[in-house]
């Protein structure tokens, strides 16, 4: 049986039973205290805090993350430690008071459709026993499960449909060679009626649909997916008042996933704008096999939006993507003048 511990939270206040095998991160969530994350295993850091008071075990924080001169200040990763003792952590809030964010819970899923939809790219359709709670751009961990190549293993992926498909979950997912979660299992095994575990829903990446700013979105690769949910919850239930544009890159028009989807969007709603980027493709090329060569802007996704816009000032953004392409974006929309603050942002980090 295992022991249970305290956790403090800093500067909430909030006090949390902490019970066993969780880590510290998801014993908050799931107690509905939000903590700061993002990857959720330890890598991207976003979820380093500070013991104040009381002993942890760091697990498996890789050194990258969490520098040993930093665990002897007394840091951690929330999202890898456990308690040895009850403890007292003081984390960085970095959510808005606005936004209610739901608690973590676990969830029983059914996959009910999979389809390609882009090169090696793959849409899951994925329906739930029971409601879930979520905002737009927050995504969901899968239990990957154990098999002839290696025990159980989680896999983060985002959600693509809006809170108001409840129970009907939209994922889209890249293949990675050699990955557990997706050559591995999604590409290869997952069969529509499988049913599986997930807990949800994790991240700060969410649409503040109480503003009506232009909204410049930046997605590339699987990154399109929480854009998508953030899109369609603003322009189809949360009557977001401002413009919307995504900029969507990609190598090549098989790269580009849900054009057709984004461009009957725009034709719905006069707000909307929808630029499709081929860094790699010319208008030639796409004409030359019958596209339509007006449908897509060329060249990098940064360079069609500082052509596009002289000042970005009193916009937001969300960018969403590898981490190259959101570091790049990031740069361009500073460049046209919008503050870091109005900028949010989430790297996808691809565990495979
Ligand atoms: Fe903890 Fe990424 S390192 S959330």
């Amino acid at each position: 049986m295992s022991e249970s511990f305290v956790v403090t939270v800093e500067p909430l206040g909030r006090q949390v039973v902490y019970r066993g095998d969780q880590t510290i991160l998801d014993a908050c969530l799931r107690a509905g205290v939000w903590l700061p994350h993002s990857c959720t295993h330890g890598t991207c850091a976003t979820c380093k805090s500070e013991v104040l008071d009381g002993d942890v075990d760091h697990s498996d924080a890789s050194s990258f993350a969490l520098m040993d001169f930093e665990r002897d200040e007394g840091k951690l990763l929330t999202c890898c430690a456990t308690p040895r003792s009850d403890v007292t952590i003081e984390a960085e809030i970095d959510i808005d008071e606005d936004i209610e964010m739901a608690p973590v819970e676990d969830y029983l899923g059914t996959l009910v459709e999979k389809s390609e939809i882009a090169k090696d790219t793959l849409r899951l359709m994925v329906e739930l026993v029971r409601d879930i709670a979520f905002n737009a751009g927050q995504y969901m961990k899968f239990t990957v499960p154990a098999s002839q190549s290696g025990a159980a293993v989680d896999r983060t992926w985002s959600i693509g449909s809006p809170p108001a498909d409840s129970r009907r979950l939209e994922f889209h997912v890249r293949m990675v060679p050699g990955g557990r979660g997706t050559a591995g299992w999604v590409f290869d095994g997952l069969a529509v009626g499988d049913t599986f575990s997930m807990s949800g829903p994790y991240g700060r990446f969410v649409l503040h649909t109480g503003e009506d700013n232009h909204t410049i979105m930046v997605a590339g690769g699987t990154g399109l997916a929480p854009i998508k949910a953030m899109l369609r919850h603003g322009l189809k239930h949360a009557a977001y008042g401002g413009e919307m544009s995504l900029y969507q890159g990609g190598r090549s028009r098989e790269w580009l996933d849900d054009v057709d989807y984004f461009t009957a969007l725009a034709r719905e709603f006069e707000q909307f704008t929808y630029r499709p980027c081929l860094s790699e493709e010319t208008a030639e090329e796409v004409a030359a096999d019958g596209g339509d060569p007006t449908a897509y802007a060329y060249g990098m996704v940064t360079d069609v939006i500082a052509a596009d816009h002289a000042s970005l000032s009193g916009c937001k953004g969300y960018l969403c993507g590898p981490p190259l392409m959101v570091e790049a974006a990031l740069k361009t929309l500073m460049s046209k003048r919008l503050f870091p603050r109005d900028i949010y942002r989430e790297e996808f980090f691809n565990a495979g």
